[in-house]
C-alpha cells in the first residue's frame, strides 16, 4: 500500500430485516443491536478505519434512519459515512448496484453487516491487487462446512463454483461475506431490481468467465444472524477471543457498564455485557448472557445464553435460559423460561406464571 491514503470505498449493506432475531429487531436493525458495550456495527466500522479505509457507504433500507442518527457523518470514528437508502429493500446484489453513484475509488470492499469477524483486510486487498481479480471474496475455513454453502478454489487461489449447502461439501471454504469488487463489475449490476449477489450475480461471472478469487483463512468468523450466534459472538468479544478495536485492554469475564449496579454476591462471567443503568440483583448469576440498558434483574435470577432486552425486568429466582426477553417485558418471580424461548416487548408474566419445571 502506497503511503497512508486510502487504497478502496468500504460498503456495509445493513438494510436487511433480521427476522431471525425477532423480537429484537421490531424495532432496531440487527446490525445497531448493543453488543459488547456498543452497537455491532461499530465494532466492524473500527475495524475498517483500523484497516486505513477511511470513506464508507452505509446501504439502508429496513428502519434506514436509525443509522444516520447514531453515526452522522462518521467523523466521530475518524470516518467519512454516506448513506444510500433502498426505499424497497433490493436484495444483496441489488443493494452494491444502488451505491455505485456513491463511491469514490476504482477498488470497493463490501460487508455483510451482520459478520463479525477477524481477518486481515488489508490482505484480502493484497489478494485483489496481485491476482488482477474482477472479484475477490473472503472465504474462511470453518470446522462444520455443512450448514453453508461451500467455495472451491483452484491452486491457483481461483474460483471454481459455488455450491448450495450440503451434508457432504468438498471443501471447508466458505462465503465469509467481505468481498472486494472491481468499481465496473459493480456498474454492469443491472439496475432497480431485487437481485442477491451470491445466487446471481456470483454463479452470472464465473459463467461468463470473470476473475473470480477467494482469499482463504483461518481467522475469527461469526454470522450474527440467530440468537445463539448474537450471544456467543458478544461474549467472544467481551473476552478477547473475536478482535475489535474498541475493546482492546478491556477483556475479561464480564463488561459491566460504569453506570450499571451489581448486588452482593452475583456472578458474572462467561462473557456476559450488563448495559447502562441496569440493575443486577444479589446473587443473581449470568453466562454469557447480553442485558441492554436499563434492565432490572432479580435477587437470585439465573440467566444464562440469553438476551433481555432494554428495560426489561427479570423477577426474583426466575431462570432465563437459550431465551430472548423483548423490550420493556416484565418476566415475574421464579418464571423459567428456556430452549429458545422469545418473550415479545412489552409482556407481562405473573409471578410463576409459566415453568418448564414442577414449583414444588
Ligand atoms: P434475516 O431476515 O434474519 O435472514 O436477516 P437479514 O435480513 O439481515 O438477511 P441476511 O442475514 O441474509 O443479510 C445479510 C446482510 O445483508 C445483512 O447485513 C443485511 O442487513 C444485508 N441485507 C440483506 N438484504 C438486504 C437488502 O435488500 N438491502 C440491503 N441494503 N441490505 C440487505
Amino acid at each position: 500500500m502506497a503511503g497512508t491514503e486510502a487504497r478502496a470505498d468500504a460498503v456495509i449493506l445493513v438494510g436487511g430485516k433480521g427476522t431471525r432475531l425477532r423480537p429484537l429487531t421490531v424495532g432496531t436493525p440487527k446490525p445497531m443491536l448493543p453488543t459488547a458495550g456498543a452497537p455491532f456495527l461499530t465494532h466492524l466500522l473500527a475495524r475498517i478505519r483500523d484497516a486505513g479505509l477511511t470513506h464508507v457507504v452505509l446501504g439502508t433500507s429496513y428502519r434506514a434512519e436509525v443509522f444516520e442518527e447514531h453515526f452522522g457523518d462518521g467523523s466521530e470514528l475518524g470516518l467519512e459515512i454516506d448513506y444510500v437508502v433502498e426505499s424497497e429493500p433490493l436484495g444483496t446484489g441489488g443493494a452494491i448496484r444502488n451505491i455505485a453513484s456513491a463511491l469514490r475509488h476504482d477498488t470497493v470492499m463490501v460487508f455483510n453487516g451482520d459478520v463479525l469477524g477477524g481477518t486481515d483486510l488489508g490482505a484480502i486487498l493484497d489478494t485483489h491487487e496481485s491476482a488482477a481479480a474482477d472479484v475477490t471474496l473472503h472465504l474462511v475455513r470453518v470446522a462444520d462446512p455443512r450448514a453453508y454453502g461451500c467455495v472451491p478454489t483452484d491452486a491457483d487461489g481461483r474460483v471454481l463454483e459455488f455450491l448450495e449447502k450440503t451434508q457432504d461439501p468438498p471443501t471447508d471454504q466458505i462465503n465469509a461475506g467481505c468481498y472486494v469488487f472491481r468499481r465496473e463489475v459493480i456498474e454492469a449490476i443491472p439496475e432497480g431490481r431485487a437481485i442477491s449477489v451470491e445466487r446471481e450475480i456470483f454463479p452470472a461471472l464465473l459463467e461468463r468467465g470473470a476473475a473470480v478469487h477467494g482469499h482463504v483463512d483461518h481467522s475469527y468468523w461469526r454470522d450474527m444472524g440467530t440468537p445463539a450466534d448474537f450471544v456467543r459472538g458478544s461474549s467472544d468479544l467481551v473476552r478477547g477471543i473475536a478482535p475489535s478495536p474498541l475493546l482492546a485492554g478491556r477483556h475479561g469475564e464480564a463488561l459491566v457498564d460504569e453506570s450499571a449496579s451489581v448486588g452482593g454476591g452475583a456472578l458474572l462471567y462467561g462473557g456476559s455485557v450488563v448495559g447502562r443503568g441496569a440493575e443486577i440483583g444479589a446473587g443473581a448469576r449470568l453466562d454469557q448472557t447480553v442485558v441492554f440498558d436499563g434492565v432490572r434483574i432479580g435477587a437470585g435470577a439465573v440467566v444464562e445464553r440469553s438476551i433481555i432486552a432494554e428495560g426489561a425486568t427479570i423477577g426474583p429466582r426466575a431462570v432465563i435460559r437459550d431465551a430472548v426477553i423483548g423490550e420493556g417485558a416484565d418476566i415475574g418471580a421464579r418464571c423459567e423460561f428456556i430452549g429458545g424461548a422469545r418473550v415479545w416487548p412489552g409482556v407481562a408474566i405473573p409471578d410463576g406464571g409459566v415453568r418448564f419445571s414442577t414449583d414444588v
